[in-house]
């Protein structure tokens, strides 16, 4: 057995890779994996474009090691239960070139995950580490309101 055998629990599935431990679990998923729904953007923390959960706590995979997240439960784009959100994505159409809306919506789920009925402020802060050069930040906006009325109203149902 490899020294570097390291055991992954991503979206619900356990996958055993022969991987550098301080290798960024971005490269795991999208190059050893075939999960290419993470985007790469900056490398640098800065632009959100990667961000994936771990024990459901929105994580950059662009700094996060294969060592960290031993033990954990990592969720992509490509495991995320998240109908509402995806359903007012579309109704508001709110991707333009789509790069950076994979994450947008897993930093959007987290917060939802929090806080049901978010402010307009909390989504701000919540939303402000995701950069989108297309500026769909009033769409993406909207659609977190709009997800999060809809919850609202099958709470009440
Ligand atoms: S690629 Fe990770 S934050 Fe930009
Ligand atoms: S939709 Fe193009 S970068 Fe956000």
């Amino acid at each position: 057995m490899s020294d570097n055998e390291l055991k992954l629990n991503i979206n619900g599935k356990q996958f055993t890779l022969d991987a550098d431990p301080n290798m960024p679990i971005l490269w795991a998923v999208r190059d050893m994996l075939g999960m290419t729904g993470t985007k790469y953007g900056c490398g640098a923390g800065l632009c959100g474009a990667c961000t994936i959960h771990i024990d459901g706590e929105p994580a950059r995979a662009c700094l996060t090691n294969l060592k960290q997240v031993q033990g954990k439960s990592v969720t992509t784009i490509e495991g995320l239960e998240a109908d509402k959100l995806r359903r007012a994505w579309s109704e508001h159409n709110v991707p333009q070139c789509g790069y950076c809306q994979s994450g947008q919506l897993m930093s959007a789920a987290a917060l939802l995950s929090k806080k049901q009925r978010p402010s307009e402020t909390e989504i701000d802060d919540a939303m402000s580490g995701n950069i989108c050069r297309c500026g769909t930040y009033n769409r993406i906006k909207s659609a977190i309101l709009s997800a999060a009325e809809s919850s609202k109203m099958e709470a009440e149902l």
